[in-house]
């Protein structure tokens, strides 16, 4: 298992797709688990992708073929639900032109999001983010960081009636912005929200999170690891001894269950650029899930 993982990275940093392929598909465990939306019961898996960093690449080069790989083994492992933003460094484009090439478009469920300050400038950006993602309409449109949300909402609201949009909702990356958070998710109609929450970032726990399964809101997580930084804290450090138990065997499934355990969480949404990692990150989306003495164990050790 570790020599086959050393050389998929290695093939994958030499861009050797096609040896790389085949064993992506048989490394990954099918039946990821599923969530449904609480607005109309679609089920999601838990486990998807984001694209901020990891996917701001340029087009054709070495780091853009491995991310066809990282795609591939995301969409063969059952993966579907994939983040972006049209502020992300061109990640949105990337993105399209690998589901285009890739014929991945109809197996993705894409979640965009309007980032602008003004009405006008929303929908330059919405009719950019169409072409850059190479699709008529998207899965879900989230206002990014609340930005501008009195405004936005409505309009993402407009385009969900128009069929342009199937789901509505908003973003935070801080913990510092979940009360605001909150606030809309008790004032307004969301289908989603989109909130950080991971072993060293745990408050949403405490009443967010409730508050969505109350309201019938589904929620993406991002920043599971720590946008990376969780890896440099565990670096050289076993896993708990109880982690074979909870049917993992990385400290990157660790994070990944964590967030997936509270069962208000619809996906968690980890970026990587690296196929072994992808491979690695879909094993999480499987029972069983972590138990709350499990759960504060790993808050106490990163807290
Ligand atoms: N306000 C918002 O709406 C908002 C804010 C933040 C994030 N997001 C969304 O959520 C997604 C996830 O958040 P994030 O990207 O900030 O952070 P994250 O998923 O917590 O961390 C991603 C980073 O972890 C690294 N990584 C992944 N697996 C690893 C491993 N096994 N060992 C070492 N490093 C590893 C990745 O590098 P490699 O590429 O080298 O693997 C990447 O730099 C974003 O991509 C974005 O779609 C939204």
């Amino acid at each position: 298992m570790y020599a086959r993982r050393d050389v998929l990275r290695a093939g994958a940093a030499l861009g050797i797709l096609s040896a790389v392929s085949p064993w992506l598909h048989a490394a990954v465990p099918s039946g990821l688990l599923t969530r449904a939306i609480p607005s109309t019961g679609e089920a999601l898996p838990v486990i998807g992708a984001g694209t901020s960093g990891s996917f701001e690449v340029e087009p054709g080069s070495a780091q853009y073929q491995q991310l066809k790989a990282v795609l591939k083994a995301f969409f063969e492992g059952g993966g579907k639900v994939i983040d972006t933003s049209p502020n992300y460094g061109g990640a949105d484009a990337i993105l399209g032109q690998l589901l285009e090439e890739g014929g991945w478009h109809a197996r993705c469920f894409i979640a965009t999001k309007i980032a602008a300050d003004s009405l006008e400038d929303a929908k330059a950006q919405w009719a950019g983010s169409l072409k850059s993602l190479r699709t008529d309409k998207v899965d879900l449109l989230q206002v990014h960081n609340l930005r501008d949300w009195r405004t936005q909402l409505p309009y993402a609201r407009e385009l969900k009636q128009q069929g342009k949009a199937r789901y509505v909702g908003i973003t935070h990356y801080l913990e510092s912005g979940q009360d605001d958070v909150a606030r809309i998710v008790r004032s307004e109609a969301l289908d989603f929200v989109q909130i950080n929450y991971s072993v060293n970032s745990p408050q949403a726990a405490r009443e967010l999170l409730p508050l969505c399964q109350d309201k019938g809101v589904a929620v993406l997580i991002n920043r599971a690891f720590d946008d990376g930084r969780l890896f440099s804290k565990v670096k050289d450090q076993p896993l708990p001894a109880w982690a074979a138990e909870a049917g993992v065997s990385s400290w990157a499934q660790l994070f990944l269950k964590f967030a997936i355990s509270h069962p208000a969480v619809t996906t968690v949404i980890p970026a990587t650029s690296r196929p072994d990692r992808q491979l690695d990150q879909l094993k999480a989306g499987h029972e069983p899930m972590l138990s709350p003495a499990q759960q504060q164990a790993l808050i106490k050790q990163f807290g």
